[in-house]
């Protein structure tokens, strides 16, 4: 009952005409899936995502938004400029900028806010480094990420809000969390939402798990009951294996 996302974090690669000229190619490909495709792309190429991927079953976002609704941000981007562009999902909290940019949980929460009064749904990421693992530590630490990045955050239903779970040393590392690791944590968040938003609302909101996601892991980790989809890094830059991911 739960459709599953498999969506590319293209992170800051490819120029706007690359993308433009990989969006054709995709929908040319497009095989038949019972997945949702899903392309989060840097600011500059969403004019050309709207352009060539409405109406072909695929849908577009951006990495990031600012925390401000308007105003005097230099370069910064608003939820109302995502939206204009009809993008259905933006990443929120990933770690990347959490770490490079100092985000902490309340700044997340706010962004997430953002997005939800233009309409899009956020792709909230959360997920422990190494060491946190290491100590055993990372289910707790986890929910407690979760807990404050979704302080305020009401989503008005289940499908406007998705949850990655993305243990950062499994990210652009090569090595992922083992299919019953990773289902292990998406079933702790699970209950954590369950106590949270009820559970009619928790069984049918998406969580995906992303950290080197590729086409030869896909399948083990996607058939997880509790494993909706992926949110894929390096393997989504590739046309072929972002095609694979999508039968997976
Ligand atoms: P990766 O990135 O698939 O390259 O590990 C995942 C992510 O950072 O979202």
């Amino acid at each position: 009952m739960r459709k599953r996302l498999v969506a590319g974090n293209w992170k800051m690669h490819k120029t706007p005409s690359e993308a433009r000229q990989w969006f054709r190619e995709l929908i040319a490909q497009l095989p038949p899936t019972q997945a949702e495709p899903a392309l989060l792309v840097p600011f500059t190429h969403l004019p050309y995502a709207s352009e060539v991927l409405e109406g072909h079953g695929v849908s577009w976002g951006a990495q990031d938004v600012s925390a401000h609704p308007e105003g005097a941000y230099t370069g910064e981007v608003s939820a109302r400029m995502l939206a204009d562009l009809a993008c259905k999902y933006t990443i929120v909290g990933h770690s990347e900028r959490r770490s490079y940019h100092a985000e902490s949980d309340a700044l997340v929460a706010e962004k997430a806010r953002r997005l939800l009064e233009q309409g899009i749904t956020p792709i909230l990421c959360v997920g422990e480094p190494l060491h946190v693992r290491e100590a055993g530590e990372h289910v707790e630490y986890t929910l407690r990420q979760l807990e404050g990045s979704l302080e305020g955050v009401n989503p008005p239903s289940a499908s406007h809000l998705v949850i990655a779970y993305e243990p950062v040393w499994a990210i652009g590392t090569g090595k992922t969390a083992t299919p019953e690791d990773a289902e292990a944590m998406h079933r702790a968040i699970r209950g954590w939402l369950i106590a949270r938003y009820g559970s009619g609302f928790a069984e049918e909101l998406r969580i995906l798990y992303g950290g080197s996601v590729k086409p030869d892991n896909a399948t083990a980790l996607f058939s997880q009951p509790n494993i909706d989809g992926g949110l894929v890094g390096g393997a989504s830059l590739k046309l072929g294996d972002y095609l694979q991911l999508l039968t997976a």
